[in-house]
């Protein structure tokens, strides 16, 4: 199954491989390589970076160390796609909400609960939140290797919206503000999501115009819906995002990554995203049916690759490669690298991914 020589990575040349994936230009390929957050805290390199700038914000905003941070994983591993170094929050900060990551805390962003603090946002792409963003994207895109493609991404309005409503990350807040109001105040919710779409809109544009050739939206917490919250917070809203940002710039992929939903074949066949993001508990017949129609990415379990059973990291990409390398597939993980990851797993991924044949 495995090559007998292992090749070292960087010398293969793809020739934006994981584009040509996405276009369905070349149904036969090589299985395009990413990870998500693989520009974070497992890597040395960055957590020397990280070390120095205690706002994580300031860091983001930094175009010039943002953007070699984005760089980092691609020259360690020889990823095919970098994925732009910044973080869903950005869209809320850019409205006018304080935003901070506190260590051991996570995200705390400045609340709101009610129809009236709406009119406390200011929406506009004119902002120098934005500006900063846009310019680490063209300054990755002046320096990085030509095979590689580059990512940008936003927050789906949806999981943006957890985070403000709760004033806080994800899991911890429990959802109960927001899911409350989805049955007792959903117009609330939606004039919310409407402008934090509205905010995105311009954003991601801006990133394209500045080079980002792929577009990724996590909407991370798209699950703590019932059936209805879904098809009004998170389908509705994102295809309109999909619809509006394919019209004005066609032909530029749009990764969904509506993370662990139970309706996953319907929210493709309406939102239509040109691939899909699957966490780690889909099952392998759900995943092919998708993979019928749209480009699938994932899904190791970020545990595995984070534990220290290196048989257990060879069979599960065996199996995951063996389901569905050869058409419509992107190789990731089913959600973010977890920061306690050791550098020698990463490597033996890329290995196994690279030699399989
Ligand atoms: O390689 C990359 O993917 C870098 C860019 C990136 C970051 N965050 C950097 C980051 C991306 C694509 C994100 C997305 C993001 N941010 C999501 C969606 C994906 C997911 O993980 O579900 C969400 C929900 C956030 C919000 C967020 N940002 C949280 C909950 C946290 C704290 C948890 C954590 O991992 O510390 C962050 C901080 C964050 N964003 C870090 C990084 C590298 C760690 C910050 C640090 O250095 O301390």
């Amino acid at each position: 199954m495995y090559k007998k020589t292992m090749t070292t990575t960087s010398k293969i040349k793809y020739n934006k491989n994981i584009i040509d994936v996405l276009s369905k230009k070349n149904l036969e390929n090589k299985t395009p390589l990413w990870l998500m957050r693989q520009a974070g805290r497992y890597l040395p390199e960055y957590r020397n970076i990280r070390g120095a700038v205690p706002n994580f914000l300031d860091l983001c905003y930094d175009s010039e160390l943002a953007s070699q941070i984005t760089l980092q994983p691609i020259s360690r591993f020889g990823f095919d796609a970098a994925i732009l170094f910044a973080d869903i929050l950005i869209v809320p900060h850019s409205l006018g909400l304080d935003v901070r990551f506190e260590s051991n805390e996570g995200p705390i962003v400045e609340q709101i609960t009610k129809d009236e603090d709406l009119k406390k946002l200011q929406t506009s792409d004119a902002n120098w939140q934005f500006d900063k963003i846009w310019k680490t994207v063209s300054l990755v895109k002046n320096s990085m290797p030509k095979n590689i493609a580059l990512i940008g991404f936003a927050g789906a309005a949806w999981t943006v919206a957890t985070y403000i409503v709760e004033g806080r990350g994800g899991k911890k807040s429990g959802f109960n503000n927001i899911l409350k109001d989805t049955k007792e105040n959903p117009e609330f919710i939606d004039n919310l999501i409407e402008i934090i779409n509205q905010q995105t809109i311009p954003y991601i544009l801006g990133q394209i115009d500045a080079g980002a050739e792929i577009i990724q939206l996590f909407d991370s917490w798209a699950n703590v819906l019932d059936y209805d919250g879904y098809k009004r917070f998170v389908e509705t809203p994102t295809k309109k995002l999909v619809a509006e940002i394919r019209k004005a710039r066609p032909g530029v992929p749009i990764i969904c990554f509506p993370k662990d939903i139970k309706y996953l074949r319907e929210f493709c066949e309406n939102v239509r995203p040109d691939g899909v993001s699957l966490g780690p508990e889909i099952s392998v017949d759900e995943a092919k049916k998708l993979q019928e129609t749209t480009i699938i990415q994932g899904n190791l379990d970020p545990e595995i690759l984070a534990g220290n059973d290196k048989n257990k990291i060879k069979e599960s990409v065996t199996e995951i490669m063996q389901n569905f390398s050869g058409k419509n597939f992107i190789f990731n993980l089913g959600h973010g690298i977890l920061p306690q990851t050791p550098i020698e797993n990463v490597e033996y991924l890329v290995s196994l991914v690279r030699n399989y044949e």
